[in-house]
């Protein structure tokens, strides 16, 4: 098992590239086949995906994808040609499918989180309590910025950034996730997910424009995939010094607005160097490619695109993680994931 096939390639300078051999995808599809898709039931599935994932992938393998979340300048991660669904069904364009229609994408999602010792989760008020969310062009928010919509470009954002950062102290709300994955279902290769590497950006601004973001003086309004609660947060910095001392950020280009005039410039100076798109990585997901980010360490943005609407259009299913479940309040006593926002 061990060959040059399990060495990773470093696609940019933060980003991890795994390939997945085709044998040990296909020792993984085949127990995966074998796992009923029970999360609410079972109690020990998250532990036992993880045993099973360690026995598939090996030693080297594994550690290398624990890597990512021990190594504080990765940022995000790629893992190709893990196991797939046989019979996609047609992308869900009401945004609403049952994990069982895709058992297998949801338990790599799942498997994979687990392995990084990560904690899945989903924020109460979004996607209605349900834990995987589809990407996909609905039918009904293509005018919408949020992973629900499609024509207009969703530009650089943190998700949920309202919510503490990982070195800020939490009360009565939740943690913001530290950590987006997803999985490919169907690919639109004219549509790549953009991502920013925010050590990059922070470098490159003026040291009186990182001062300036780095004060309390920002007002945060919550993203358009919240269906109710749409509340604003004043007095708020955008960038903030993680617990390693890194940067971290909650930049969300339509949802941020200055309190004041040296805030309202220092804002207009980020968005004008990240529009000029240097620092662009570009990523496309194929049917079973799994990604992963660090929510607060990376910006993220979608270029707009006219869905085809014929059941093939792109379709990724997302899922949110925190480090630490001590940081999350539970919405519900009797649910295993939703989480108080
Ligand atoms: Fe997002």
């Amino acid at each position: 098992m061990e060959s040059a096939h399990l060495k990773p390639a470093v696609a940019a300078a933060s980003t991890l590239e795994i390939r997945l051999p085709w044998v040990v995808c296909s020792a993984w599809q085949a127990v995966l086949k074998q796992t009923p898709l029970d999360f609410e039931a079972n109690k020990d599935i998250y532990f036992q995906l993880k045993e099973q994932a360690q026995d598939v992938l090996g030693s080297a393998l594994t550690q290398q994808v624990r890597d990512f979340v021990l190594d504080p300048h990765l940022t995000s991660m790629v893992i190709r040609n893990c196991p797939r669904d046989s019979d996609t069904p047609p992308t869900p364009y009401s945004g609403v499918l049952s994990p069982q229609s895709t058992p297998i994408a949801c338990l790599v999602s799942l498997s994979l989180q687990s392995l990084l010792g990560i904690h899945p989760v989903v924020y109460e008020g979004e996607n209605g309590g349900r834990l995987f969310r589809h990407v996909i062009p609905a039918r009904t928010s293509s005018s919408q910025k949020s992973s629900h919509g499609s024509r207009l470009r969703f530009s650089y954002h943190v998700d949920n950034p309202d919510l503490p950062l990982s070195s800020e102290r939490v009360d009565n709300l939740s943690c913001c996730p530290e950590y987006l994955s997803f999985v490919g279902m169907r690919c639109d290769p004219r549509i790549n997910t953009t991502l920013v590497n925010l050590d990059a950006v922070v470098e490159a601004l003026p040291a009186a424009t990182v001062r300036e973001l780095s004060l309390p003086q920002f007002e945060v309004r919550r993203p358009d995939s919240f269906a109710s609660n749409r509340r604003s947060t004043p007095g708020l910095p955008v960038l903030v010094r993680g617990l390693a001392n890194e940067w971290l950020c909650r930049f969300d280009s339509e949802n941020t607005h200055g309190m004041n005039a040296g805030a309202e410039c220092a804002l207009n100076t980020l968005r004008a160097l990240l529009e000029s798109r240097r620092f662009d990585e570009p990523h496309l997901l194929l049917p079973g490619d799994f990604m992963i980010f660090k929510n607060q360490r990376v910006l993220h943005a979608r270029d707009g695109f006219e869905p085809h609407n014929d059941g093939a259009d792109r379709w990724l299913i997302r899922l949110f993680a925190v480090n630490d479940l001590n940081r999350v309040h539970y919405a519900r006593a009797d649910h295993l994931y939703e989480v108080r926002s």
